[in-house]
């Protein structure tokens, strides 16, 4: 075997992988077709109009049915979900340890109490038993996080949660069109929020985000709080302002753009099914100590990162010494996940009686790392990530 690009050899993938290219012709036709009608007819584009309606009827579509509201940003999707519940005032909700801070401040600005839930030993998601453990009579919702398009085991979660009749909100933002026993993933909660930043697996441009329910008076409260309180009939404003809300919405550029993308999401997420499948069985086959493990039966996963477990008692280094050797070799990747709002230092504020421990998130920061893949992989993209790994095994297993 060649020598590791680590020890001064020449790496596999010199240039590293493909950018991701989510635009194309289509994005570019479709804005500039707006942009020059506004110029044309001197009437500014707005929002909550044609591209809105369209990109909302495509994503209930997307989900098979249901209502939504487009936002400008998965946090503020949270925020206004969160609004639509019409919660215990004061009350607790809880939340995955490990997920964006935009899970946890809207909860604070609201004036609810963020109660965080260690993730579970198997993987990045928050389950039933570790749920179970932060239930008190002060609960009125519960937030669960599908990281890195992994899903939980949503459906066990979902059922408890309405036998105690606590609400769940999903977050979907890593997981677009992920699925569980071919159910989506956002069909499961009382109402569910997806960003749509540029990152994720559909976007509606540098940031958007969408809340999807099957409920329509869940929608209708959060399109009033994202919307000022605005009272609309038949679609028209009335003039009337009915409730407290603040202006979240999105434009028609951003909307127009995720429409487009929404006619690429099912190819997108075929995709990044395909690649982790790939590689997780490859691995496997290889006898590698990376392993992408942990998941739960009956789930269909979108692999927005892939998370991957190394048996640290089969390498003859560090973790982190092998994961700079697959970086070296052109590897996109990161060695620790590290994503806890509750290790911020701001959280101190919000007073917490104990102090904040999560052993699971702890230990898993130690044996997982994440590998960036991106649905526009070819075949030698993908049959380079195994060959690196491979390089690298060569030198670093027992
Ligand atoms: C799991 C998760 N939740 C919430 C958010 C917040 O979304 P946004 O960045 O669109 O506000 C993100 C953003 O990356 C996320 O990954």
């Amino acid at each position: 075997m060649k020598k590791l690009a680590i020890d001064g050899g020449k790496p596999l993938r010199p240039k590293g992988f493909p950018e991701r290219f989510p635009y194309d012709k289509r994005e570019l036709d479709i804005i500039t077709k707006i942009m020059k009608l506004s110029i044309k007819t001197g009437i500014p584009f707005r929002y909550n109009d044609k591209y809105s309606k369209i990109y909302e009827k495509k994503f209930i579509k997307f989900m098979n049915g249901g209502f939504c509201n487009l936002v400008n940003s998965g946090t503020n999707a949270l925020l206004a979900s969160i609004a639509s519940l019409k919660l215990k005032t004061k009350s607790d909700i809880l939340v995955p340890c490990l997920t964006d801070v935009g899970c946890v401040t809207p909860i604070i600005i609201l004036g609810f109490k963020p109660i965080p839930v260690d993730i579970c030993k198997k993987n990045f998601n928050v389950s039933l038993d570790e749920i179970k453990k932060k239930i008190t009579k002060n609960t009125s919702a519960v937030i669960v996080a599908h990281i890195g398009g992994e899903v939980t085991d949503i459906d066990k979660i979902s059922k408890y949660l309405k036998s105690k009749k606590i609400k769940l909100i999903e977050d979907c933002s890593q997981s677009h069109g992920a699925m569980y026993k071919k159910n989506k993933v956002g069909t499961f909660g009382d109402i569910s929020f997806f960003s749509t930043m540029s990152s994720k697996l559909h976007t509606t441009g540098g940031t958007g985000g969408v809340i999807f329910s099957r409920y329509k008076n869940l929608i209708h409260n959060s399109k009033l709080f994202s919307d000022r309180g605005k009272y609309f009939q038949n679609s028209k404003f009335t003039g009337k302002y009915i409730s407290t809300g603040l202006n979240l919405t999105i434009d028609e550029l951003s909307s127009a753009i995720g429409t487009i993308q929404l006619d690429k999401l099912s190819l997108t997420i075929k995709r990044t099914n395909f690649i982790g499948e790939y590689i997780k069985k490859k691995l496997i086959d290889n006898k590698s100590p990376s392993k992408i493990s942990g998941q739960y039966k009956n789930t269909f996963n979108v692999y927005w990162f892939l998370r991957i477990t190394l048996d640290l008692t089969k390498i003859k280094v560090s973790k982190k010494k092998y994961c700079e050797a697959l970086k070296k070799e052109g590897l996109s990747l990161s060695e620790k996940y590290i994503y806890n709002p509750f290790y911020q230092k701001w959280i101190k504020d919000h007073k917490f009686k104990k102090k904040l421990k999560f052993p699971n998130y702890d230990q898993s920061l130690k044996k997982n790392y994440v590998i960036f893949i991106r649905e526009n992989y070819n075949k030698k993209d993908v049959q380079d990530i195994i060959r690196i790994i491979k390089k690298v095994d060569n030198e670093f297993k027992k």
